[in-house]
């Protein structure tokens, strides 16, 4: 039976899994799959990394062992649907991450058992705070040597500065590790292992006296058990979903994404908690999923997914309204209207052709060329998004083919790889053939230079150039002095490009009325 509108709204949640890269992204968004029945076993998409993926899938990424490309999968699990968008773990990427982020109500933190918080949580924890989104925490690895759960809610509550509530409780760790104990029905989910390693389906046991815990556990640990829990529920924090939806606590699973310990009920707790899809703020105010129009953003361009499918895709998310095949939407920068014929759900490098979608839902829109990220589609209102993230770049290079011609193939590889924001790009003031390319970190240079060769089949130089700090320029004052650097953005702004912190701060002094910007200028003011 078809669900009504609000329904298939509120069965939704979109979430993105934040993490220091090895802490198990891939693993747990596997097995998360698993559940779901969505993993397709016959070649194309299998279980374990090192196989077919189900989210990393460009060359860059196989050799090192990195994702860094956003893809979006789909988890159907007792009548709830999750749509789980793929982060970037490399800190290079931190501003596809933050696009990414602007897509999600949700995320889940996961931390590796052995470590606590690691360097690029810290990161990405921050971007989810300054954006309002709630965080769920998921502690990976139980089957290894572990730092007790004490040490680890403490760590959590240190270093991220929230109160961190377990909701599940480990019963022993590393070759202990025995299952997981629901404070909430006050249950014990014992699992046991076969000889491959994998989970057995877990024993149910509602007392903490049972002589099967008793006697799997051995005397020792057993008083060691009961005394935690009682301890847990003495001294920690209750849990409230209001504290949880305004970031003062996150709720903290245990478990082993390897082994299956833990994950069937990490998903479970997961989707009651994780909030449905919310409204979102434009230039308009807030516009609701419930709202009679269609609306949306694209938040990540992504060039050749498919060597058989060579085109570009737009990953946008459904703000409001339904979403119907063939529809005519109005893209508010262009003022054109688009007609989406072809929507399809992304799924590794598979595509699926789909009718119809729900705020929350994203979807992959072809994208002939007018799109960029931060764009708005709707059928009812202008609205653009204030504060769409965009940084200013610390390292420059020109780009040069190796074969000395600034062929098509060149300039179009050049155009999809900055519209998709793999690097920004950047005219030269003087008019020269010669792109500037920028970025916030070297990993990006890399890529760029990579994908141009296996993509585009050009072979190019970068010339590194000695810039490290980008400014726009807010009025009609340009700095006094001649020998500064200028180009353009991709929108024709004029930037100003500094060697250092110093030779900015000196011309913002010397020069009276000045005004540098570390945004572009209207991304400025529709921020406020
Ligand atoms: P990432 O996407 O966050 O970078 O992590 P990924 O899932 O690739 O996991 C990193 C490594 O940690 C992998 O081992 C993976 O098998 C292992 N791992 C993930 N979850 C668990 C867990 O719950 N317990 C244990 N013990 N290990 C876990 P690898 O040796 O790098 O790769 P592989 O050859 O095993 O695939």
């Amino acid at each position: 039976m078809a669900l009504d509108f609000t329904a298939e709204i509120a069965r939704r949640r979109t979430l993105a899994i934040i993490s220091h890269p090895d802490a198990g992204k891939t693993t747990l968004t596997e097995k998360l799959l698993l559940y779901s029945g969505a993993i397709r076993s016959a070649g194309n998409v299998m279980v374990g990394k090192h196989k077919a993926t189900v989210s990393d899938w460009m060359a860059i990424e196989q050799q090192r062992g990195i994702s860094v490309s956003s893809s979006a999968a789909r988890v159907e699990y007792d009548g709830y649907l999750l749509n789980i968008l793929d982060t970037p773990g490399h800190q290079d990427f931190s501003e596809d991450t933050y696009r990414t982020l602007m897509a999600v109500d949700a995320a889940i933190m996961l931390l590796d058992a052995g470590k606590g918080v690691e360097e690029q949580t810290i990161k990405l924890f921050k971007v989810c705070r300054d954006r309002g989104i709630p965080i769920i925490t998921f502690i990976n690895k139980m089957d290894r040597p572990a730092l007790s759960p004490f040490e680890l809610l403490d760590n959590v509550e240190k270093v991220l500065n929230i109160t961190a509530v377990p909701m599940s409780w480990p019963v022993g760790d590393g070759q202990d590790f025995r299952g997981v104990y629901e404070r909430e029905d006050k249950r014990f989910h014992f699992f046991e292992r076969t000889v491959g390693g994998m989970f057995k389906a877990p024993v149910t046991i509602a007392d903490v006296h049972d002589e099967h815990i008793r006697a799997s556990l051995g005397e020792k640990a057993h008083a060691k058990l009961v005394e935690d829990l009682e301890l847990v529920e003495v001294v920690l924090p209750q849990f409230t979903q209001d504290d949880f939806l305004h970031e003062r606590i996150t709720p903290v699973f245990f478990g082993s994404a390897i082994t299956n310990f833990g994950v069937e009920n990490f998903l479970q707790r997961l989707i009651e908690l994780a909030p449905p899809p919310q409204g979102m703020n434009s230039s308009q105010g807030i516009i609701a999923p419930e709202s009679s129009f269609f609306s949306g953003f694209m938040y990540k361009m992504q060039a050749n997914m498919n060597k058989s499918h060579r085109d570009r895709i737009a990953f946008f998310r459904i703000v409001s309204g339904k979403f119907e095949r063939g529809m005519s939407v109005k893209h508010f920068r262009s003022g054109k209207e688009v007609k989406l014929n072809y929507p399809f759900q992304i799924f590794g490098q598979d595509r699926e052709i789909i009718d119809e979608a729900f705020p929350g839902d994203v979807i992959g829109l072809s994208n002939p060329g007018v799109f960029r990220v931060g764009d708005a589609l709707s059928t009812g209102t202008d609205f653009s998004i204030p504060q769409f993230p965009r940084f200013a770049p610390e390292i420059y290079a020109k780009v040069l083919p190796k074969t000395g011609s600034f062929s098509k193939s060149f300039r179009k590889g050049v155009e999809q790889l900055g519209e998709e924001g793999v690097i920004q790009i950047f005219t030269d003031a003087h008019a020269s053939p010669i792109p500037l390319v920028a970025a916030v970190g070297e990993l990006q240079l890399q890529v760029f230079q990579s994908r141009m060769e296996s993509e585009y089949n050009e072979i190019i130089n970068l010339e590194r150039l000695p810039f490290t700090r980008t400014r726009w320029i807010g009025g009609d004052v340009l700095p006094s002095s001649t020998t500064l650097t200028y180009a353009f953005d991709d929108q024709g702004r004029r930037v100003v490009l500094f060697r250092s912190e110093w030779e900015m701060n000196y011309h913002q002094e010397q020069t009276k009325g000045l005004i540098l910007l570390e945004k572009p200028p209207e991304e400025q003011i529709a921020a406020g």
